[in-house]
């Protein structure tokens, strides 16, 4: 399973990458509006700092003006992952933009249906957000059940499900079983993942019991 950052805060990011566990990262435009920065410097910057596929989302909803935009913003890197929504609009510029051979990822999927017509669109990637659902009482991990039966169903489909607007740490979990093949998670998500108390504690005795052999290995 490959694991994205989500945001646009490049201090986390550098941190975060230096784990050599970060795939890649992905952004929108509420992420860049509090980043303070502009679109192509903050994605450009990101684009160093990770050599996976960094999501930068268009924000035109009309075909040719996202087009004009998906020019742009691809033109910044080479592992840009242009994002485009749910929207017949957003998925003519998906198709038009992977037979191009631009990497597209579809976001704001919330039901099953919307996923199978993305995977149909040639998206790299679909977004099903399962945080916002679960926050008006639906089951979003319910939803990635779903869509990796429908996708499995159907070996022809590459598209690859990202699960987004992750929560926490059971998200992740969940996914995982589920054969999800992304999350994309918040910088302090992805660290949750690191951390067990019993493992904190386990180090602490081992560090205690070494101390007392008076020994060093380098
Ligand atoms: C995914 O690409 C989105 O940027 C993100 O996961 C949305 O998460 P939120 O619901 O926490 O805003």
């Amino acid at each position: 399973m490959k694991f994205f950052v989500d945001t646009a805060d490049t201090a986390e990011i550098g941190a975060l990458a230096a784990s050599g566990l970060l795939d890649g990262v992905t952004t929108n435009p509420s992420l860049i509006a509090k980043s303070g920065r502009r679109i192509l410097d903050v994605i450009a910057e990101i684009c160093r700092l990770v050599p996976g596929p960094v999501s930068a989302e268009v924000a035109a909803t009309e075909f040719d003006a996202m087009m004009k935009e998906a020019a742009v913003l691809r033109e910044i890197a080479p592992n840009v992952a242009v994002k485009v929504p749910l929207t017949p609009d957003g998925l003519r510029t998906c198709k038009a933009l992977s037979a191009q051979g631009t990497m597209v990822n579809v976001t704001l999927c919330f039901s099953a249906n919307q996923a199978l017509l993305a995977a149909k669109a040639g998206a790299t990637f679909v977004s099903p957000f399962v945080g916002r659902l679960d926050d008006i009482g639906q089951d979003g991990m319910e939803l990635i059940a779903d869509i990796m039966t429908i996708f499995n169903n159907y070996p022809d489909l590459k598209t690859e499900v990202l699960v987004a607007s992750v929560r926490h740490p059971i998200h992740v979990l969940t996914a995982a079983k589920l054969g999800a093949h992304v999350a994309t998670l918040p910088p302090a998500v992805l660290r949750q993942l690191f951390h067990h108390p019993l493992t904190d504690k386990g180090l602490a005795a081992f560090l205690a019991d070494w101390a007392k052999t008076g020994q060093t290995i380098a």
